[in-house]
């Protein structure tokens, strides 16, 4: 059954927890009826959405599949966050990472999102309406340990920038945030990047987070919290920033040193 009424819809991919679960949770507050999506429906994802839908974004189907659900349960896609992303730790160095890994680095980190803007491009231009694309610092600033990832996302900055110049005149903004290391499951949970890291290095989880800010250059001093990258999203994703289109927010704790 499809529900028609003036309340916004907004699309969060990667929702069930970490920055998604924090921008699905701060849209939700702001009025939007917020469609979540991830491979698992988590008990939070369920209580902060409207609606929670299970599915893989790196398969060629799961975007488009995602995107009919949203429609077909609220008749509209007023913002899509592009938010699901993923890395994995490397320690070994390039000539190391075959060619199923670069494919699967680029189907969630990339061709995810390609497909998800293909998918919910009709609509948003309807709604007149607006994109987040969740990139990261290391898309401007690569490091040998995540050269997969940071060039995957290098792309989505690229394409988000490209797509802004179309869409503009078209009504649906396109911009960017870029985060740096940020408190999430990705970094605190037992078999996470940050987990990978700390054994790399011969110390335990808690130690490695401890030291991690000062040794990264942070120059706040800690790693970013979620709610401070959904902050800006929800900014972007407000009517009341329309003259920003094309723009790429850094919000890394003061670690990329280049202007
Ligand atoms: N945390 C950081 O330090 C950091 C830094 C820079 C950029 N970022 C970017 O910020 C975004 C969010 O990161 P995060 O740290 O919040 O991530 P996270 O805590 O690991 O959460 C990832 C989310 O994506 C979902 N997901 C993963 N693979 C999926 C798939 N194939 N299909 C559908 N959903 C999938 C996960 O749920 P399921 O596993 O249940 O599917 C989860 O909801 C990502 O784009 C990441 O690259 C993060």
């Amino acid at each position: 059954m499809t529900v028609k009424t003036a309340v916004k819809t907004a699309v969060v991919t990667g929702a069930s927890k970490g920055i998604g679960l924090a921008v699905t949770r701060f849209l939700e507050e702001d009025g939007f009826r917020v469609v979540g999506a991830a491979r698992t429906v988590t008990p939070e994802l369920k209580e902060a959405s409207s609606l929670a839908v299970s599915v893989d974004l790196a398969t060629p189907q799961g975007p488009a599949e995602l995107i009919r659900q949203a429609h077909g349960a609220f008749g509209s896609v007023d913002v899509l966050v592009n938010n699901v992303g993923a890395f994995s730790p490397r320690t070994s160095g390039f000539a190391a990472i075959d060619d199923i890994e670069w494919q699967h680095t680029f189907e969630l980190n990339f061709f995810g999102v390609v497909r998800t803007v293909r998918a919910a491009l009709p609509h948003l231009v309807a709604s007149q309406g607006s994109i987040v694309n969740v990139s990261s610092a290391r898309a401007r600033g690569p490091q040998p340990p995540t050269v997969d990832y940071g060039a995957a996302k290098a792309a989505l900055t690229n394409l988000s920038k490209a797509l802004s110049m179309e869409l503009g005149p078209k009504g649906v903004r396109v911009n960017t945030v870029s985060p740096g290391p940020t408190r999430t499951p990705a970094w605190t949970d037992a078999d996470g990047f940050g987990a990978g890291l700390a054994a790399a290095a011969g110390k335990s989880l808690e130690e490695f987070l401890e030291g991690f800010p000062g040794m990264a250059g942070l120059t706040t001093g800690r790693l970013t919290e979620p709610e401070e990258v959904a902050e800006v999203v929800r900014m972007l994703a407000s009517g009341r920033t329309r003259a920003v289109n094309g723009a790429d927010f850094v919000i890394d704790g003061g670690q990329l040193k280049t202007v």
